[in-house]
Parts: C-alpha cells; structure tokens; sequence
C-alpha cells in the first residue's frame, strides 16, 4: 500500500491548521495556551479526514487530555487504517517567547509502522544517506563520530554535529569541541536538527542527544523516508532530568509503560524497530519564523503557510507554501 498524494496533502494540512492556531499565542509567554490551541486544532482537522487515524506516539497519555493521547482515536473512521505520531508545537517555549524555528509536526503511515513507546525521553543518534549503516549506538559516541567521518571522507575537525542545548549534554559539547569536531547547539526542537541531517545537501553530519520519544520517532520518519540512518534507546528521567527521587520513581512507571506496550529502556533500537516499512510520511509546518521555513504569515486578506512534506512511498520531498483566505 502506497500513500498517495490526495492522503498525504490532507494529512499535511494538518500541520498547517496547528500552525495557524498556535500564531497569535507567539511572543505571549504561555505556553499552555499555545499548546492547547495546536492541539485542539490538529484534533478537529486529523478528525475531519476519511482516515481509521490513531495516535501511537504523541505528548501525554489518556489521563492527560487535553493532549493527543496515545491511543486516541483519530478520523472520521471511513478510511484507511493510519498510525499518527504527534507533535503539536516542537518549540513550545519558542512559540511562548517569539523565538526562532517553532514547528508543528506529524508522521504518518499504515498499521503497524511506528514504534509504540510511552512520551518519556530517548537517546538519538540520526545520519543522512552518505552514512547509513555505519552507526551502532551500542559503540560510543567517539567510536560512531569516527566511521561516520571515515565513511563522508572527513576528518573529524570537518565533522559538524547538532545537540541540544541542555545541561545533560554540556560535558558531551566540550569534550566534542576539545576535539575539534564542530558543534551545532539548539536551545530546543530536535526534529530541526534530525531534518539538517537527513535532507539532500544536509547541511549538519550527525544529530545526537536526549530529547523527546515522540520527537524520535518523527526524526525515525524523516530518516526512513529519506534514507537516512538512526538508532535510539528509550531513557529514564532519572537519568535524562538528574537523579532525584521524584524523578527515580517516575522512572519505575516509565519502565512498567514500556513493557506494557512491548518495548523497554536502555535497549537499541534500530530504524527498522523505530519505523517498521518505507510508507511513512513526514510534514511540518513553521509557526515562528525559522531557518528551514517561514513563520505563518498574517495579512489582513489571508495567513500564508510554509510547510515541508516528505513521502516516504514516492521518496520525495516538497515545499509547501499556502495562502489560507480569511
Ligand atoms: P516541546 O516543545 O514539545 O516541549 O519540545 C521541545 C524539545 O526541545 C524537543 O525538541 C526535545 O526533543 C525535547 O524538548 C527535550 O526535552 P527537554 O526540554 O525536557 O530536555
């Protein structure tokens, strides 16, 4: 089964409706309310298609309405059986504060293509083409940097990396740097990075770093769809936020979610675990203005959209830019 491109416009559009409802939250430091409103948007549209939708990865878990829950029934039931990975806002505290590169994204394909794992952190470790195949997560970060540089024909000071700005990562950044390589660091939104190092002339080596598992498994998409390469593990709070004891015991609750739905932490997984088959799709709409796309855009007769929609079935990649008449 192929997704076509009359189901992969509808469900892009998806992202541009989250979009539009997130812009006048920009710049108004409230997060909540921002995220509220892309959801709720993405809601209403997922629910408006011909689509058997459900959400297997998304921010939050059924006691946590208003998000899109993991399980939630999505569509308006009379199409084809698709499986919906979620991130309303990637860049929630950029919408919030009127920064740079705040995107609304999704994944989609048929039963069966995602990894099914609860909203808890996961390590990632994503290449484009020119590298597939060479990494193994279960090998250090400085053994992967160097096949990764000897497969693109580099030398390590040649190598540029993207890594999310987080304190977990500090000691990574500076070893990194004390050697060398060329690190990229993002306040927030690690799916621009998985984009940066997946896309045709990508422009960054290798994304790695702990951030969202919802965010990992849309990075999966985009890498499968392009051909690409990733491996993750799923990773505690403990271990992602520090070592308290809140964060201890949450961790024990996380561990019982995955098994629950058949998967573990501190285990690797491969694309092929992540995204089981090539039928996935990929779209994302910018919010706030951003070095890959432009923000939505206000005009008193219309709001312009800029979005990107990969297509894993037809291997390609699209630029959308959409005026919406008000
Ligand atoms: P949200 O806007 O959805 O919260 O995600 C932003 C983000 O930076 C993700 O891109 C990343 O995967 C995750 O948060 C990292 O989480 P944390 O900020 O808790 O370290």
């Amino acid at each position: 089964m192929k997704l076509n491109d009359e189901l992969t416009n509808a469900i892009a559009s998806v992202t541009e409706a989250a979009a539009i409802a997130a812009m006048p939250w920009i710049g108004k430091q409230n997060k909540n309310a921002a995220d509220d409103a892309a959801v709720s948007a993405m809601r209403a549209r997922l629910n408006s298609l011909n689509i058997n939708g459900e959400i297997v990865i998304g921010e939050g878990e059924i006691d946590e309405a208003p998000m899109l829950y993991i399980g939630e029934q999505v569509g308006n039931g009379k199409g084809e059986k698709i499986e919906i990975a979620v991130d309303p806002i990637d860049g929630t505290r950029m919408v919030a504060t009127g920064e740079n590169n705040s995107l609304a994204i999704l994944a989609a394909g048929f039963e069966g293509s995602f990894l099914q794992a609860p909203d808890m952190y996961m390590e990632k470790l994503i290449v484009g083409k020119q590298a597939a195949g060479v990494i193994d997560l279960n090998h250090c970060l400085e053994y992967n940097l160097d096949a990764i540089a000897q497969t693109l024909n580099k030398s390590l000071e040649q190598l540029t990396l993207a890594i999310l700005d987080k304190p977990r990562h500090h000691d990574i950044i500076n070893d990194l740097r004390s050697k060398g390589i060329n690190v990229i660091t993002l306040p927030d939104g690690d799916v621009l990075a998985s984009l940066y190092a997946t896309m045709p002339n990508n422009s960054i080596d290798v994304m790695y770093g702990i951030g969202g598992a919802p965010e990992g498994v849309i990075s999966a998409a985009i890498a499968k769809a392009l051909g690409g390469d990733m491996q993750a593990r799923l990773i505690t709070r403990d271990i992602a936020k520090g070592n308290t004891a809140e964060n201890r015991e949450f961790a024990v609750s996380e561990i019982a979610r995955c098994h629950k739905m058949g998967t573990d932490v501190n285990i690797k997984l491969s694309l092929d675990t992540l995204v089981r088959n090539q039928d996935v799709m990929f779209a994302a709409t910018a919010i706030t203005a951003g070095d890959l796309l432009s923000g939505v855009n206000q005009q008193s007769q219309y709001l312009q959209t800029h979005s990107l929609v990969i297509n894993g079935s037809t291997h390609s990649l699209r630029y959308i830019e959409n005026y919406h008449l008000r």
